[in-house]
């Protein structure tokens, strides 16, 4: 310590240059049993130098305190992964790292081999194997203790602050102690590397949920359950494409392993401030960029509000604790001040407590469910879930997922975040009062409105009496909107509403008259919205069937209030479905705005959409090959519209099965444009902080990193593709053991030739082989990873129409095929007329 420091890299130097040895072992990866490394000798992975092992002084202030750590060779300023000694810094000139005749690793404070010891990776084994023990750095960033025989230590199983690709994520740590569990913990600060007061761990009662926990046992943060796809609590990121994979293990319990895609760097860590972050470097720029942070609001800390209250994010960004529906403050005095740590309580009692009947549930959407949740082992299906929970006086909610299975919760709920958009339904047990008065509230509400209405429609009966018309007041709203919509500049969009004249003429020439319906006159078309006339859920809010005087049938989707998504995606989506005609894309016939309702008038499609004959066994028969094929046309057609012909570049970003409507002679229409965008003259993708759409449809680069362009839509259209010709979910695949998706199902087994089996038994009859092979072939081009190699919609339409050109051999989706070997030998080897070379993630950047 008292050595002069300002001499310490001077004498490091001279070591390295005097002793030709450290010189030489610069480029080697494995240290001998006996051997050590010293002073400024470092092991380099191989075969790509990815990573170096060494010794480092982490505070430019302290350059004698040295630790032996592990980090990325090409970064600068120097990425540390993973330290050693670090509770105990050396401070002599010359520290060292020995592997010991026992496979033990251990760093001294100093070169000879009576130096005060610092660190050992406490793994002495009586027998030394033939061929002794060696220490070996890897490309993947593990440094190794092994022999012959195996493996003996991974610097894997005892990590650090930070996550790397390759990691398992368990409770317990392999080859500890069975209290001992596997924790990344943060540094002190960015330059000590002690071990600081943030830890990130799976929940040692093993429900599969990460934590993060301050001084050992202070919950942090939580990332909510896994749903299949991802973490509840991080509905936008789904954390399968980065290449978390849920597994078990009766050693280990449940654990996660994590396999990032070969094309970015990427780590996680936990920062000193106990924020997890994840990083990912761009191969060009050799620079790293945020990519998440968790906790990122005060709505994610754990236990904002207390029990049975839900956090939600002001307009202000600040967050905001409301009792759940059903439940008041436990101290009224300190939840006014602000003092949200006693939640709220039960009031009424449940009906069950007081020997009453009548307990029912009311659905609250965009959720992360509450901690503590179990799964009753015997509850098979939604009504069983329902009744478990119904039946069983503690329980306070349930969900069910297909992925999943039923969850059920006790009577205190425990840190509920209610999203902006996104998250999950949560089903809170309710007394019968309580969703009685649900109603009643409805009723006056609906009962003042009809006599606000009546008075308004009085007003605007004598208005147009002097001497105005009724299309005026029609011109007047929409230039309302047209002009409020160009006032709200969205960064970095293109505002759909400069580029549209009003009342323009539309692709088929024809000036499209558009309606704007009263209220009075669409809840007479839909029975007050009543529940037998709902035909379903769209994106934001329930639609209707309504019949108008005339007879005439039309859809009415009613957008919901509190969908948070109301005044944006409402103008957006009248604006652009007005401008769009097409035979294969659902018309809109008009609107309605009056007060806070906002409602959207389509033409009605008595065949609903394809997901019901789709995966409906009763009506899958329906669609016979020849149908099916029409129908990939069709859409294809429509997307090709969208993407190309309509002027306009709008790509839809949220097409899937059910937003593919069947009219009567089972031509499809797309709907649904609630998340559509519109692209500028030379624009070709964007990149949006708010990724929104629909897991299993959602290409890897707008699902991992947010960036969108037509070439997403391609990607939702051969998972489309897929599904219709296997006549399989997308999402059903999630959670099975050997595949990931459909899309990885798809090309496993076309690319072992076995694509005849894909195909949906009820129609391989019916089909033409050649042609459903062909529709999987452009499928599988269309799923490829890096969106410029799928082919644009022009493409796939020729593909589709011509029988005998060759189409290029499909990549596989490596982003979702982890952990399992793709033998692309052989797919090279079929590889004729491939002639798009690789194209990094990175070049998908356009920065
Ligand atoms: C090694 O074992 C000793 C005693 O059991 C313990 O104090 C020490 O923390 C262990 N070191 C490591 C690196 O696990
Ligand atoms: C957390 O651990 C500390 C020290 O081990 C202990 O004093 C404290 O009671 C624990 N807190 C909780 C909530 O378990
Ligand atoms: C990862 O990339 C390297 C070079 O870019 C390549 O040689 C290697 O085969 C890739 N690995 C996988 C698993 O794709
Ligand atoms: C924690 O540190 C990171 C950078 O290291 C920063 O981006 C983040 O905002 C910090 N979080 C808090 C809560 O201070
Ligand atoms: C909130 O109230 C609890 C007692 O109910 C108290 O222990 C705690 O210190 C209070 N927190 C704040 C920030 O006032
Ligand atoms: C409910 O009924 C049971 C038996 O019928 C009775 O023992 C209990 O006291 C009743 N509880 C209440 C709150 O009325
Ligand atoms: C009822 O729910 C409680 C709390 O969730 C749970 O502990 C208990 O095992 C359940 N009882 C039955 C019979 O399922």
């Amino acid at each position: 310590m008292a050595a002069s420091p300002p001499l310490l890299p001077l004498q490091l130097l001279l070591l390295a240059c005097v002793c030709g040895v450290a010189a030489a072992a610069a480029a080697r990866d494995t240290l001998q049993q006996g051997e050590s490394l010293t002073g400024a000798a470092t092991l380099v992975s191989s075969p790509s130098g990815v990573f170096e092992v060494g010794f480092f002084p982490p505070d430019p202030k302290l350059p004698s305190r040295l630790y032996l750590g592990i980090w990325y060779r090409s970064m600068s300023p120097r990425t540390v992964v993973w330290v050693a000694n670090r509770a105990a810094p050396a401070t002599s000139a010359s520290p060292s790292l020995t592997l010991a005749g026992n496979g033990e690793l251990r760093v001294l404070d100093g070169s000879a081999k009576d130096a005060p010891l610092l660190w050992t990776s406490n793994t002495s084994t009586q027998t030394a194997p033939r061929g002794g023990y060696r220490a070996v750095i890897q490309d993947t960033g593990s440094l190794e203790v092994r022999s012959d025989d195996g493996t003996l230590w991974d610097s894997f199983w005892h990590p650090s602050d930070t996550m790397l690709s390759g990691m398992r994520i368990t409770v317990r740590a392999p080859g500890k102690g069975p209290s001992e569990q596997m924790r990344f913990t943060s540094w002190t600060s960015e330059t000590d590397p002690s071990p600081g007061r943030y830890a990130l761990g799976l929940d040692p009662s093993n429900s599969g949920q990460a934590f993060i926990w301050r001084d050992g046992n202070v919950t942090i943060w939580r990332s909510g359950q896994w749903t299949g796809q991802s973490f509840v609590g991080i509905p936008w990121r789904p954390l399968y494409m980065y290449g978390f994979k849920p597994a078990n293990d009766p050693s280990l319990g449940a654990y996660y392993t994590y396999t990032a895609s070969n094309t970015s760097l990427q780590r996680f860590v936990v920062k000193p401030n106990g924020t997890d972050i994840s990083y990912m470097a761009k191969k060009s720029s050799q620079e790293w960029e945020t990519v998440w942070m968790q906790p990122s609001n005060e709505c994610e800390y754990y236990a904002k509000c207390g029990a049975n209250a839900k956090c939600t994010i002001e307009q202000d960004g600040k967050a905001k604790c409301t009792c759940l529906k059903g439940f008041q403050p436990k101290l009224l005095d300190q939840w006014n001040a602000g003092n949200w740590s006693q939640g709220c309580v039960r009031s009424p009692p449940l009906g069950c407590e007081v020997n009453q009947t009548g307990d029912g549930f009311l659905s609250i959407q965009n959720i992360k469910w509450p901690d503590f949740s179990y799964w009753p082992s015997t509850e098979g299906d939604e009504n069983g879930c329902m009744n478990a929970c119904l039946n069983n006086c503690s329980c306070g909610a349930y969900v069910y997922l297909n992925t999943i299975g039923c969850l059920i919760w006790g009577s205190k709920l425990i840190d509920i975040y209610q999203f902006q958009s996104g998250g999950y339904t949560l089903n809170l047990k309710l007394p019968a009062s309580e969703l009685r008065s649900h109603h009643a509230v409805w009723k006056i509400i609906t009962v003042v409105s009809a006599v606000v209405l009546f008075v308004l429609v009085i007003c605007i009966f004598l208005w147009r009496n002097h001497g105005r018309n009724i299309k005026d007041t029609v011109h007047r709203s929409w230039r309302s909107i047209h002009t409020s919509t160009r006032a709200e500049q969205n960064s970095g969009m293109l505002d759909i509403s400069q580029s549209i004249p009003f009342e323009d003429e539309t692709e088929d020439g024809k000036n499209h008259e558009l309606k704007v319906y009263s209220l009075d006159r669409i809840k007479a078309a839909t029975c007050n919205f009543s529940d037998s006339n709902k035909l379903g859920a769209g994106g934001f809010g329930p639609v209707y069937l309504g019949k108008l005087p005339g007879g005439e049938e039309v859809a009415v989707k009613r957008l919901s209030r509190k969908s948070g998504q109301g005044h944006e995606e409402f103008k957006n989506e009248v604006i652009l479905i007005a401008k769009l005609q097409h035979r294969n894309l659902v018309r809109l016939l008009g609107c309605c705005i009056q007060g806070k309702e906002k409602i959207l008038v389509y033409e009605y499609m008595p065949n609903k959409s394809l997901d019901a004959f789709l995966f409906n066994p009763e009506k899958q028969g329906v669609l016979d090959w020849r149908k099916r094929f029409d129908i990939i046309e069709g859409i294809a057609r429509g997307l090709l519209y969208l993407h190309r012909d309509s002027r306009l570049r709008v790509v839809h970003r949220d097409l899937k099965a059910s937003n593919i409507l069947l009219d009567t002679d089972m031509i499809p229409k797309i709907s649904d444009f609630g998340m559509a965008r519109m692209f500028g003259g030379d624009q070709n993708q964007f990149n949006t902080n708010r990724v929104v759409g629909t897991f299993g449809y959602m290409s890897p680069e707008y699902a991992m990193e947010g960036i969108f362009s037509v070439k997403s839509d391609v990607y939702s259209f051969g998972v489309l593709m897929l599904e219709i010709v296997t006549g399989k979910r997308a999402v059903s695949f999630h959670g099975q053991q050997d595949s990931q998706n459909i899309a990885g199902y798809a090309w496993r087994q076309w690319n072992e030739d076995k694509g005849e089996e894909l195909i949906d038994p009820l129609t391989r009859a019916s089909c033409s082989l050649q042609q459903a092979l062909r529709c999987i072939h452009i499928a599988l081009l269309c799923v490829q990873d890096h969106a410029q190699e799928r082919p644009d919609i022009p493409a796939v339409i020729l593909m589709l129409s011509s029988v005998s050109s060759s189409l290029p051999m499909p990549r596989p989706p490596t982003l979702m095929l982890h952990g399992r070997a793709v033998d692309t030998s052989r797919s090279s080897e079929r590889d004729h007329s491939h002639s798009i070379g690789t194209v990094s993630m990175t070049q998908l950047h356009g920065r």
